[in-house]
Parts: C-alpha cells; structure tokens; sequence
C-alpha cells in the first residue's frame, strides 16, 4: 500500500510535539503539504525547521494560533482557507480529583479539546464536500470509552470528540467525506515521559519505570508497553488517505488493547 498525498493539504494542530508532531511527519512523507500549528511562534518555527530537515519535504509550513479561542481559530482560517485533510489534534490533559475541578477548568477542557475541532471542521468540512473528497480525523483516547478518575474533565472531552465526529460523518453521508476519531492509548510524548520518570527514583532507568508503569497503571495493556507516537500516526496516515475511502463514522482504536471492550 503506497500511500500518496501528493496535492493534499493537511492540517495537524497542535503539532510542536508528540502525537501530532508524528502524525505532521507522517503525512508529510506521504507528499503532502503540511501546515503544523501550536500556540507560540517561536514552537511552531522550529517545529517547521525540524521537520523540514528531518522528511526534506519543501512543503512544511506552520501557523502559529490558539486554537481554543474564537480568535485563534479565525486566524488559522484566514491564513489557511481550506485544507483536504483535518487533524483534530490539539489537547490538553491534567490529573485533578473531580469534586476539585472549578467551572473555569470544565469550560477550559471543553474549548481546548472539543469546540477547537468542531470550529475547523465546521469551516473545513462544507468546503470539502464542494471538492468531493476530504478527511476530518478527531484525536481522541481510550479515556473516550473508560473514564479516568483521576482527570474526568479530560475523559469528558475525548468522550464528546465521539459524538461530535460520528454526527458530522452522518451530515456529510456520500459525499467522499469522512470523518473518524482515531483512539490512542498510552503513548511516549514527552509529557508522558516526564510523568513517568517523576514516578519513580532518579537511580531507575527509564525502560525500567515504562515496564513499571504500565504493570501497575496501565495492567491491561495488551502491549506492555507504551506506544510510540509514529504508531498512532501511522494509523492517522492511514485514515487521511485514498485507502480508508469505506472507513466513516468510525472510532478507531490504536491502543495496544488497553480499553477492555471488543468495540468502542
Ligand atoms: N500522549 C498520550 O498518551 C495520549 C493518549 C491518548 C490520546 N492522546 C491525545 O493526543 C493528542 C496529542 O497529545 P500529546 O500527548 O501528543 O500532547 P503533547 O505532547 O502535550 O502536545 C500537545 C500539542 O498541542 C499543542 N497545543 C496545546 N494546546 C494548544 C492550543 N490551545 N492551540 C494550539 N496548539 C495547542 C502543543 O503545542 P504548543 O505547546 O507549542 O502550543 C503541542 O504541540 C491530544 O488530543 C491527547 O488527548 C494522547
């Protein structure tokens, strides 16, 4: 399967690192023209350095913006009026007992995480369908289908990315659009790297605190591992691409079997 996005323009938020770095990297060594975004200028320039050394792709370019913002979003939309692939990447995530979570954090999460994508796609999508081919990929969670007590805002959040991405693929039913959320599971960002070597001593290697880590915090790991972030952007490839064309509606899970449900 050689996939080829030669033509396309995609856009990956919050792609200054992790998920959505790999995801931009991905995409672009498929041949597409790639815009990378995240909030600060300086972040983002390099991102597009780096990444344009790394692929020796000539089509990287990157827009700085808040994308959980009213205004954010509208910049992005008047520097980049269309695009043929959306990756619904940005978020954010946060361990806070539940009872301590004021309005504000609630209102927060639902911006970042949620009305960021629906604002793109809402622009993006109807533009796509004039086009008559398009992808609009959600990046949700396993928390979407087995809720984090330590961070319920955040398992809310990927839980309404679900919903929000299945009811857009029903709107646009037969158009050559679709639209999926993708489901990663626990994954090496470098977030996710700091958290996990904060764990434990500073004497344990950190293959060891991975190993650790996912014995006690994550048992039904079926990988026993943490995904590395071109795992989960190879399936994001994927589903951007001609290949996926009867994969709509869909919440694709790519989660070394951590969420115990057969389907989500
Ligand atoms: N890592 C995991 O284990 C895991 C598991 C399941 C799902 N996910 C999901 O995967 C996605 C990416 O996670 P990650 O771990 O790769 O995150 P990350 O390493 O923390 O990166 C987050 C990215 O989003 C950008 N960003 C944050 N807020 C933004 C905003 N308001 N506007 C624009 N850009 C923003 C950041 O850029 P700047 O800081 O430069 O602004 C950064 O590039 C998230 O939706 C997350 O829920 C992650």
């Amino acid at each position: 399967m050689n996939i080829d996005l030669t033509g396309k323009t995609a856009l990956v938020t919050g792609s200054t690192s992790g998920i959505g770095l790999a995801a931009a990297e991905g995409l672009a060594r498929a041949g597409a023209d790639v815009v990378l975004n995240g909030r600060d200028e300086q972040r983002t320039a390099n991102a597009v350095k780096n990444l344009t050394e790394k692929t020796g792709s000539t089509k990287v370019r990157g827009i700085a913006a808040d994308v959980g913002t009213a205004e954010g979003a509208a910049k992005l939309i008047e520097a980049l009026p269309d695009v043929d692939v959306l990756v619904n990447n940005a978020g954010i995530f946060e361990a806070v007992p539940v009872f301590d979570i004021p309005d504000e954090e609630w209102q927060r999460y639902f911006d970042v995480n949620v009305l960021s994508g629906i604002r793109l796609a809402r622009h993006y999508t109807p533009r796509m369908v004039g086009r008559g081919w398009g992808r609009v990929i959600f990046v949700s969670s396993e928390s979407a289908v087995q809720t984090p007590t330590e961070m319920v805002h955040y398992g809310m959040t990927k839980t309404a990315q679900l919903a929000v991405s299945r009811g857009m693929a029903q709107e646009v039913a037969g158009t050559g659009v679709t639209v999926n959320s993708v489901l990663p599971g626990p994954t090496l960002t470098p977030g996710v790297q700091d958290f996990i070597a904060g764990l434990y001593d500073e004497d344990v290697p950190f293959e060891e605190a991975e190993r650790r880590f996912m014995a006690e915090g994550r048992p039904t790991s079926l990988l026993k591992r943490l995904i590395r972030p071109v795992e989960i952007a190879n399936l994001i490839t994927y589903v951007a691409s001609e290949f996926s064309s009867a994969t709509t509606g869909g919440a694709l899970r790519v989660d070394g079997g951590v969420a115990t449900a057969i389907i989500p």
